[in-house]
């Protein structure tokens, strides 16, 4: 069942965070339904611009109604990850997304300020939900000047401003983390007083965390002895979702990860097997390893087990 962010975003504040999880085929589609179903969790199933245009944007929205068939137990959000203008409007126009990002976080304050609210209104007009972004994400490395630094970061008092101005539901907030599987190339860790500044200045509002793949050691020593280069691939330590959660944070951002059980999967098979060619054996190793990865890491955000309680929190 497709639902808005905003309903899973009530049910779970300052409890737990909903796993978002980017997906761009069919066998990330089966495993995301089958680790999210076997863990009972809520979850976000995020398309980025980049996924819509990978083959043609009806083909995951044909992979996501298929899946919500096969899985009529499943309640999830479809979420357009990091729109502009342009593909928001085209999802808003969709009538399949239930959620949309306008991601003008590049731009100025008022600039950002004044493209968010144009999506706000349009989409709620259609009863949509909007995660919009304030602050840049990226490394914040040790050698990288405080001042500097915090430059990158969410302004909490700006926060509040870009809330009350645009009328968003969520927002993205940069607190330390970055994209991709090289994180943290200094000591540096996620800000929680920045967080938690945030969390005063807007008491109550969901709050987004983009760039938390935890890129795990041992996941990419496996893929480098099957034969790839990830040196100095690092991330987010997973056991500090819950108290990010309990600081406001509803929605985390996983979609790296993802790409790496997809990387070790049919680097080990085919280093195992050179002679083979059929790409549905490691296919079906790959669904089943993604559904305990996406399982696994429902545990850390505290979303498992929580199915039944969402479901009623719906219904009632
Ligand atoms: O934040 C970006 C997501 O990881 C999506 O990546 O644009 O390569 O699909 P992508
Ligand atoms: P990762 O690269 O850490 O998985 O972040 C994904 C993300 O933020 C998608 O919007
Ligand atoms: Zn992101």
């Amino acid at each position: 069942m497709i639902v808005t962010t905003k309903k899973l975003f009530e049910a779970a504040y300052g409890k737990y965070a909903i796993g978002a999880y980017n997906i761009n085929n069919m066998e990330q589609t089966m495993g995301l339904f089958r680790g999210c179903l076997d863990s009972q969790a809520p979850f976000i199933i995020q398309i980025s611009k980049g996924a819509r245009s990978y083959t043609h944007k009806l083909m995951l929205e044909g992979c996501i109604k298929s899946a919500d068939e096969i899985f009529p137990d499943a309640i999830f959000a479809v979420h357009l990850d990091h729109g502009d203008e342009e593909s928001c409007y085209d999802c808003i126009e969709s009538g399949f997304y239930s959620s949309v990002m306008i991601d003008a976080s590049h731009e100025n304050f008022e600039t950002n300020i004044a493209i968010t609210k144009r999506v706000v209104d349009a989409a709620h007009a259609k009863g949509i939900v909007v995660e919009a972004e304030l602050g840049q994400l990226g490394g914040v490395e040790e050698h990288v000047k405080v001042d500097e630094a915090d430059a990158k970061l969410t302004n909490p008092k700006q926060a509040r401003e870009f809330v009350e101005r645009t009328g968003c539901d969520s927002l993205a907030v940069a607190i330390g983390t970055s994209h991709g599987a090289f994180k943290f190339s200094g000591s540096q860790s996620l800000h929680f007083d920045v967080l938690s500044q945030i969390q005063k200045e807007l008491p109550g509002f969901p709050l987004v965390m983009h760039g938390s793949s935890s890129v795990p050691q041992e996941e990419v020593a496996r893929i480098n002895a099957a034969g790839g280069k990830l040196q100095g691939a690092k991330g987010v330590d997973a056991n500090q979702f819950k108290r990010a959660a309990e600081l406001g944070v509803t929605k985390i951002n996983i979609d790296t990860d993802g790409r790496l059980v997809w990387t070790r999967v049919h680097r080990e098979y085919f280093k195992e097997h050179p002679e083979g060619f059929d790409f549905r054996v490691p296919g079906k190793i790959f669904m089943s390893e993604y559904a305990k990865f996406i399982a696994a890491k429902n545990e850390k955000l505290g979303s498992a087990g929580q199915l039944s309680d969402v479901r009623a929190f719906l219904a009632g």
